[in-house]
């Protein structure tokens, strides 16, 4: 019947859509690194400001091309606004809120994630080529929202 024929042909189209979905996801972890944030640790945003190494953040090297950026973001403003790296950089960056949820999104790269209060975010990144990144926060986060931006050279 021609009924079943069309049911068989439906079925072997969903089984190969979902083997199509999957090989994508395969493709963007495996292929292109693309994967969750990690989350590596809390911290009061009662106190975050007191407590180290947010209460100096910035960017530090830590061998050859090797760099972490300790960032704190903060309604509306990231501290430090911008930061210079040599190209090659791998850059560690260790991100969290002292007020409420803001967003972390380096144009043109993979770095994008959000920013919560109480939680610590890290994502590494290598910028291979020189040019100039905005910062930006893609997540509302109040009146001065659009304003909260930042940089990051390579040179
Ligand atoms: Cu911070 Cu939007």
């Amino acid at each position: 019947m021609n009924a079943e024929r069309y049911e068989k042909a439906f079925l072997l189209l969903c089984g190969a859509v979902l083997v199509l979905f999957m090989g994508a996801l395969a493709y963007a972890t495996l292929g292109m690194g693309i994967r969750l944030p990690g989350r590596t640790g809390v911290v009061d945003p009662k106190t975050v400001l007191t407590t180290p190494p947010w209460n100096d953040p910035g960017l530090r090297q830590l061998g050859p091309d090797r760099y972490e950026a300790v960032i704190l973001a903060q309604a509306w403003r990231y501290q430090p606004q911008e930061i210079d790296i040599p190209v090659g950089a791998t850059v560690t960056f260790h991100v969290t809120s002292a007020d409420v949820i803001h967003g972390f999104y380096i144009e043109g790269t993979r770095v994008n994630f959000m920013v919560l209060p109480g939680q610590i975010t890290e994502e590494t990144y290598t910028f291979d080529e020189p040019g100039e990144h905005r910062l930006i926060c893609d997540e509302y986060c109040g009146a001065g929202h659009h304003l909260m931006s930042g940089k990051v050279v390579v040179r």
